[in-house]
């Protein structure tokens, strides 16, 4: 069996899924269950001291969607996009005193971690929070600096807004952190370009990890009505956002080398593989519990600990950040990786006329003759595209040797605009579209703008 336990800012997480501060954090009760479920650590729900967070929590709106942005009825896919509305916990801060004694106290029994949750009105009230999560014993807190409401509350300052300014975020972590001892962190928001900063200023005030990252706004409308849906603006998410999340968590790995617990757009235990191969410590699940049941947490762990002994990964170190380590530092290591053309074998191609791949090659490198997809090596750039989209596996990338250079095999020209020729028009009468067929079949000729192209 693999090891699942993972050190995450002085602390030892017995398996790197935390559930995030959300609804299901919201309450002593639920807060048991996700201890109970098997998580390592749990985030509690926003503790605050600002009374319009508070309210918009108790008049939340959620609503989940399909691609097309249909309201999903029933049964919720993995490619769920969730777009809600809630603030933070609806519970004063002062009120919780005694339950954040208990509840760290349950999730210690279970060799778990009960981590606090942070926004407050002003830095007077940054510090109150904290010292209060502090004093009742938790061992670490994060500071929420990421949630897209407060930017929609007026009078509110917080969140997001504190999130996208790295001398406010920077000047919140010092305060606090002359008071409190336990661990900072700082949760990110993606809806801005200055993250790495905001990031690395934190660190600098004394933040020991940052959760990357929370939620990003959204519009969602209903084209039936015409109305947007939810009455407006919302946080959105859903595992669409995965790739932007580790986008994120590569950056940070990459550039500032952090503590990260990795968050937004984790459905089940593939996604906490990507974002610790990305380079995540620990991962924080949330919006998949609320539609999926706390009882959904058990799945995640054992599918993590099933993977990786399927893997030959022996703990969570050996998967960590393998793929940000093997990803290019800039795309020029891309170029100068060995050229590739590619090879089509006939006998897969079982269906010779579905043309998926003649369709979306941009390069004029294949087209059909004689019921055949023929390639032209010639105009092949390697781009790996129709290898891709081939229902039947047909494709293969070979790497293009001298000889076939020398045989008139693509080969980028040194000096690209000297050459005087467009390598990506779209010429191909296969890829223009259906009336455009039916136009050539009839004998027809092609509009005049494209005559043009194909006849330079
Ligand atoms: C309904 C809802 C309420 C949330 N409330 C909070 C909150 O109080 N504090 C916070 O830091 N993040 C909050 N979040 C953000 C989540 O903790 C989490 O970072 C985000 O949903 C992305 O993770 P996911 O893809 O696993 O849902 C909330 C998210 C949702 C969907
Ligand atoms: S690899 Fe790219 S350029 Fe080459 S044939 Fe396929 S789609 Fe065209
Ligand atoms: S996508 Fe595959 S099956 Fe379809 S025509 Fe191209 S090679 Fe043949």
């Amino acid at each position: 069996m693999a090891k699942l336990d993972v050190e995450f800012c002085g602390l030892t997480f017995k398996n790197p899924v935390v559930v995030s501060s959300i609804e299901p954090t919201n309450s002593p009760d639920l807060l048991k269950q996700c201890f109970d479920a098997g998580a390592a650590g749990a985030v509690i729900k926003t503790l605050t001291d600002i009374e319009d967070m508070a309210r918009l929590t108790e008049n939340s709106k959620y609503c989940i969607m399909n691609d097309r942005g249909d309201i999903i009825r029933g049964k919720v896919p993995r490619d769920f996009v969730f777009y809600s509305r809630s603030g933070y916990s609806s519970t004063h801060y002062k009120e919780w005193i005694p339950h954040l004694k208990e509840c760290q106290q349950y999730a210690a029994d279970r060799g778990a971690h009960l981590i606090g949750s942070a926004g407050a009105k002003d830095i007077d009230g940054w510090r109150d929070i904290c010292r209060t999560i502090e004093d009742c014993g938790l061992p670490m807190v994060e500071l929420n600096f990421g949630c897209p409401h407060p930017a929609m509350m007026p009078g509110v300052h917080g969140g997001s807004m504190i999130g996208q300014e790295p001398d406010v975020a920077a000047e919140v972590v010092r305060a606090i952190r002359e008071v409190v001892d336990i661990p900072l962190m700082v949760k990110l928001t993606p809806d801005q370009s200055r993250l790495l900063e905001v990031a690395q200023r934190a660190r600098e005030a004394g933040a020991m990890a940052v959760t990357a990252t929370n939620r990003y706004t959204g519009f969602a409308i209903d084209i039936e009505t015409g109305m947007p849906r939810i009455g407006g603006p919302a946080g959105i998410g859903g595992t669409w956002t995965k790739p932007l999340s580790l986008r994120w968590v590569h950056r940070i790995t990459e550039e500032l080398d952090m503590p990260i617990s990795g968050s937004n757009g984790i459905f089940d235990h593939r996604d906490v593989v990507e974002f610790i191969m990305a380079g995540a410590r620990t991962v924080q699940v949330g919006s998949v519990l609320m539609i999926k049941g706390i009882k959904w947490l058990p799945d995640i762990i054992n599918g993590l600990d099933r993977f990786m002994d399927e893997h030959g990964y022996p703990d969570i170190e050996s998967m960590r950040a393998i793929a940000s380590r093997a990803a290019a530092k800039d795309y020029s290591t891309q170029f100068m990786r060995a050229r590739t053309h590619v090879e089509i074998d006939h006998d897969k191609c079982e269906n010779p006329t579905c043309t998926v791949c003649i369709q979306m090659c941009f390069y004029e490198a294949l087209s059909q003759e004689d019921g055949h997809v023929k390639v032209h090596p010639e105009n092949c750039i390697g781009c790996e595209l129709c290898y891709d989209v081939c229902p039947f596996k047909a494709m293969s990338m070979q790497p293009t040797t001298a000889e076939q250079f020398a045989q008139g095999y693509f080969q980028p020209p040194e000096s690209v605009f000297e050459t005087n020729k467009f390598t990506t028009r779209r010429n191909n009468p296969d890829s223009i579209g259906k009336p455009h067929l039916k136009k050539k079949a009839k004998g027809e000729t092609r509009s005049p703008a494209l005559q043009t192209i194909s006849e330079e």
